[in-house]
């Protein structure tokens, strides 16, 4: 039988080893803050910071870095990635729908992946916003609906909400929820997860996609072989290409 994932949100993200697909996101997170043009002194947010990717090159370049994530287990990885390189970065546990900080607080807010998840996106689009001063710079990633994304369906896979993160990729729709606030310009970007199989691909998804993970180990026997069985057939090349959104604003 299928279940959809029942711990919190906090809980689906949290007990995979993100940290393995957080790294071939590299060239991703190098272009997020490029964007952003950050400078040594200013103050910056990682929204949805997860192990820590954008948020530790921020500080690398000298800006003054706050990450916040609702994983603690995220944030345990990030804390431990920032001690080893001496890296002075706020990291908070809390959730992008309701930010804890000031109007205006940031000059540049990132969210890698992240924002695009929370379910209220209107909420979500208000409070990046908010916290950003004018003049100040966005730059956020989201996934389009594609072939990957179509998979879950055909392997059986429930969500445990209506909202739909790939919404965040269409144009019209970021122009709706962050247009009245932001200056708004749409990239796309390309990104290869690659492995020696198809097999040690599998692995990978499996064990570092947080809510994948949480949803398969929620599945019973039957559910869980023919969902492993949509997923590596697709897998079976031993590659994983996706298009990317990359979506910059300068706030108003
Ligand atoms: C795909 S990961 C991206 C992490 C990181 N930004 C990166 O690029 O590697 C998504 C992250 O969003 C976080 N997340 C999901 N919903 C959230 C919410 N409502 N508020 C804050 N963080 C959230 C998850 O805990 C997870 O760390």
């Amino acid at each position: 039988m299928l279940r959809a994932v029942s711990g919190s949100v906090a809980d689906s993200w949290s007990g995979a080893s993100y940290e393995r697909l957080a790294e071939t996101f590299a060239p991703i997170h190098a272009r997020v803050v490029a964007a952003l043009a950050i400078e040594p002194g200013m103050r910056v947010l990682d929204a949805a910071c997860g192990t820590g990717g954008v948020a530790l090159r921020m500080a690398r370049a000298g800006a003054d870095v706050v990450g916040i994530d609702i994983s603690a287990d995220q944030l345990a990885k990030a804390r431990l990635a920032a001690e080893a390189e001496a890296l002075a970065i706020r990291l908070d546990e809390g959730d992008c729908q309701d930010l804890p900080y000031a109007d205006a607080e940031f000059d540049a807010v990132a969210s890698a992946f992240g924002a695009i998840f929370a379910f209220d996106q209107v909420r979500t689009a208000a409070e990046l916003a908010r916290v950003c001063r004018s003049g100040g710079r966005l730059a956020m990633t989201a996934w389009p609906q594609d072939a990957w994304s179509e998979l879950h369906a055909k392997a059986g896979r429930t969500f445990p909400h209506d909202v739909d993160a790939r919404e965040w990729s269409k144009e019209g729709h970021v122009r709706s929820l962050l247009g009245g606030t932001f200056d708004l310009e749409l990239h796309t970007g390309s990104w290869r997860l690659e492995a020696a199989s198809g097999d040690a691909l599998w692995e990978l998804v499996s064990s570092s996609m947080p809510p994948l993970r949480a949803w398969l180990a929620e599945q019973d026997d039957e559910a869980r072989a023919h969902a492993e069985r949509v997923y590596r057939e697709f897998l079976e090349p031993g590659v994983l290409e996706r298009e990317y959104v990359l979506i910059l604003g300068t706030r108003r």
